[in-house]
């Protein structure tokens, strides 16, 4: 049976440094670290994500904002907030939840964000300074900042020599995951849905990750006797077995079957999804310390 990787655990030791560093910061400064989260519109997931960034950011002990907008909200009005964040002193965070509403184009928007205050590691001049091996000078986006502590904790720093396959090619995920695994010197495949023999591919991967949003595709024939697997995949799923209407959370690995095959696995929940979180706030609290060091 593969060890199966504790995130909240993990995340709660960065929460702690975080603390830490936030409180020092406070110290040495009077300045606290300021995070800003807009949301646009009432898309329930997405509320309940953005609450959580919230919260935990206060638990971090820095000062927490929340832009809670109404759909009917124009593109120049999200912009026009984001530019007063981006004046605002006491704001080193600025992250807008997406998806945005339909009528809204999230690109322009995230391209207005100051890159000093893109905490989510989406601004080009961020993914391109990640792109060219920058890895202290920009922010990283925090789900594959966090899948690579993992991938960190297990292997080690350097990961020469290893195969490392990411299924999923977004700018949110795949891309800056294939960067920091090719960075620390892994042979990097990104594989998506286009990719012939998917399974083939897979099964040459020492390090798997998984981005695509299928609920268990990926099944215990793709995965390397011994390899490395972490699922960033979360999706609902009916669960008739907890009762009629109900649902429950899976990732886009099978999880009790590759873990048989596995050495190293995340589950869902609990794997990657609280180390985005935690990521974040690390981001925020990094960009105060720049901010005022
Ligand atoms: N929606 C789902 N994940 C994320 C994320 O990491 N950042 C933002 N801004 N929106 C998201």
């Amino acid at each position: 049976m593969a060890k199966v990787i504790d995130g909240k655990a993990v995340a709660a030791e960065v929460i702690e440094q975080v603390t830490a560093a936030s409180n020092a910061l406070e110290a040495q400064t009077g300045a606290r670290p300021g995070l800003a989260v807009v949301i646009v519109g009432d898309d329930p997931a997405s509320h309940v994500y953005v609450s959580s960034k919230s919260r935990m950011a206060k638990q971090c002990g820095f000062k927490s904002v929340q832009h809670t907008l109404p759909l009917e909200t124009t593109q120049a009005e999200l912009e026009a907030l984001v530019a007063q964040l981006n004046e605002d002193p006491q704001i080193h965070g600025i992250l807008v939840q997406l998806p945005l509403p339909d009528h809204l184009a999230a690109d322009p928007v995230i391209q207005s964000i100051r890159p000093e205050k893109d905490v989510d590691g989406l601004h080009i001049v961020n993914a391109g300074k990640l792109m060219t091996g920058d890895l202290e000078g920009g922010l990283i986006s925090c789900t594959p900042a966090g899948a690579m502590l993992f991938v960190r904790q297990t292997h080690g720093e350097d990961l020469s020599g290893l195969n490392a396959v990411v299924i999923g090619r977004s700018n949110l995920f795949g891309k800056p995951m294939s960067a920091l695994l090719l960075a620390a010197n892994a042979t990097v495949t990104t594989a998506h849905s286009r990719t012939k023999d998917l399974p083939g591919v897979c099964r040459n991967a020492d390090i798997l990750v998984a981005a695509v949003g299928r609920p268990r595709m990926v099944k215990p024939d793709w995965v390397k006797p011994g390899a490395t697997v972490i699922d960033v995949g979360i999706n609902r799923i009916d669960a008739p077995e907890r009762g009629e209407g109900k649902t429950r959370l899976v990732g886009d690995v099978a999880f009790d079957e590759c873990a048989e095959v596995a050495a190293v696995i995340t589950p869902v929940p609990g794997g990657v999804g609280p180390m985005t979180i935690a990521m974040l706030m690390a981001n925020t609290v990094t960009a105060a310390m720049r901010a005022h060091g």
